[in-house]
């Protein structure tokens, strides 16, 4: 059975303001791309990563990547990305199911992610490979949560209980994860939603507090004081 990981690493990080693509910025000297991808093959349960890197980066993104071990068979694989997430993850998704054979699950993680525990990774996985279609990590909602109209005012108040947030890495039946990335609809955030709207069933398993997206400079500070409180591993 094929896992292959696709992780849409194409944007400009503009949020962190670090002058750089976020998923080059490093913590403790290596970048958000590289602790990533190596918590994905940490899993032991992905054999080829596929990357959409910035595009004027791509020979960066090889350079950084390819010290990465991977398992008998696999390979770290770069292509450019696109201008918008959906595009960076339609076009790896293209490279894996033209280039790497027997891709059954694909797992789309976000670089931003890079402190996703394997764990997570292990957990998307085995419910795919159970059998359902789409599988998210998700975290139970800590604060209130309005719906609010153009002007701000309040509308409703959504029951927390019934939301959670959610994570990545997301997983896929990777015909499914095709299907809907072909119906190309605008304004989805995330893979499942494009899944949702086929009518195909999205399952939930627990994420991690450490799967946070790193997008702002307090987010960077908070993964350095992860890093420090889990010893500094490298
Ligand atoms: N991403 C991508 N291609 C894009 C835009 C985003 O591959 N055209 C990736 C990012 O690199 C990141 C993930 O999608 O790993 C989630 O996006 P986000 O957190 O918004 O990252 P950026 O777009 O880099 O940040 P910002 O929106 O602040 O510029
Ligand atoms: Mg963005």
């Amino acid at each position: 059975m094929g896992v292959v990981a696709l992780v849409p690493a194409a944007g400009r990080g503009e949020r962190l303001g670090y002058g750089m693509p976020k998923a080059l910025v490093p913590v403790d000297g290596v970048p958000l791309l590289v602790r990533a991808v190596r918590g994905l093959l940490d899993s032991g349960r992905v054999r080829h990563v596929v990357i959409a890197a910035p595009p004027s980066e791509v020979d960066v993104v090889n350079t950084v990547t390819a010290p990465l071990a991977t398992p008998a068979g696999g390979a770290v694989h770069v292509v450019a990305g696109g201008s918008e997430r959906s595009d960076s993850v339609r076009l790896a998704l293209t490279y894996a199911l033209r280039e790497i054979p027997d891709t059954s699950i694909v797992l789309v993680h976000d670089a931003a992610r890079a402190f996703t525990p394997p764990a997570v990774v292990d957990a998307v996985v085995d419910a795919v490979a159970a059998g359902h279609p789409a599988v998210i990590p998700v975290l139970p909602v800590a604060d209130t949560v309005k719906q609010v109209d153009a002007s701000g005012v309040v509308i409703a108040t959504p029951d927390r209980a019934a939301l959670r947030v959610v994570q990545t890495p997301q997983g896929f039946d990777a015909a499914v994860l095709l299907r809907a990335h072909e119906a190309a609809h605008e304004g989805a955030t995330d893979d499942a939603g494009l899944v949702e709207r086929l009518g195909v069933p999205v399952v939930t398993v627990p994420g991690h507090p450490d799967a946070m997206k790193i997008t702002t400079k307090f987010d960077l500070a908070v993964a350095e004081a992860l890093l420090v409180g889990s010893g500094g591993a490298p």
